[in-house]
């Protein structure tokens, strides 16, 4: 049995400790939100946040992630009220939206530890693969969300999901607060 905390909650899995992290994020917690693209630690579509840095989940096993703190996209915020997010949305930075969990936690890790990265910063830190090429609105939609961060700017609450968040919750066992 392997325990780590994922978004908040404690979860074991009692599954092989050479697991990909990805795969028991998916298959195991039915945390769908995180992306399988390559598996190969090409594209960054896995990306999660382990004890604030981003991860690509489908390199590290479950066994290297036992005992740390997890962040997935359905933990990032529960109402989609997240800077990154916000600005995401306001600066029409996703397209398919394949990339964008991944892209979102890249972004929220680089912020928690520099709110006003240069674009250069943003292009290190967020590498992750769009095949969509939403690249120039993603520079401008993270620096954007630096200056919410920040308090120098706010913006509008992003339009609301089409499913509550506890609804979303109850579906997701691995988010279920059982209340
Ligand atoms: S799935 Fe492509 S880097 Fe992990
Ligand atoms: S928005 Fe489609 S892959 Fe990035």
């Amino acid at each position: 049995m392997t325990a780590l905390t994922v978004n908040g909650r404690p979860v074991r899995f009692d599954i092989d400790p050479d697991t990909p992290l990805l795969h028991a994020l998916r298959e195991a917690a039915n945390l769908t939100g995180t992306k399988y693209g390559c598996g190969t630690g090409d594209c960054q579509a896995c990306t999660v946040i382990v004890d604030g840095e981003a991860l690509r989940s489908c390199l590290v096993t479950i066994a290297e992630a036992e005992g740390r703190y997890v962040t997935t996209i359905e933990g990032l915020s529960r109402d989609r009220s997240h800077p990154v997010q916000q600005a995401l949305v306001a600066e029409q930075a996703i397209q398919c939206g394949f990339c964008t969990p991944g892209i979102a936690l890249a972004a929220a890790a680089l912020l928690a530890r520099n709110a006003n990265p240069t674009p250069d910063q943003i292009k290190a830190a967020v590498p992750n693969l769009c095949r969509c090429g939403v690249y120039p609105r993603l520079v401008r939609a993270i620096e954007r969300a630096g200056r919410v961060a920040r308090r120098t700017e706010t913006i509008s609450a992003a339009p609301a999901p089409g499913i509550s968040a506890d609804d979303a919750a109850r579906a997701i066992p691995a988010m279920d607060r059982g209340d």
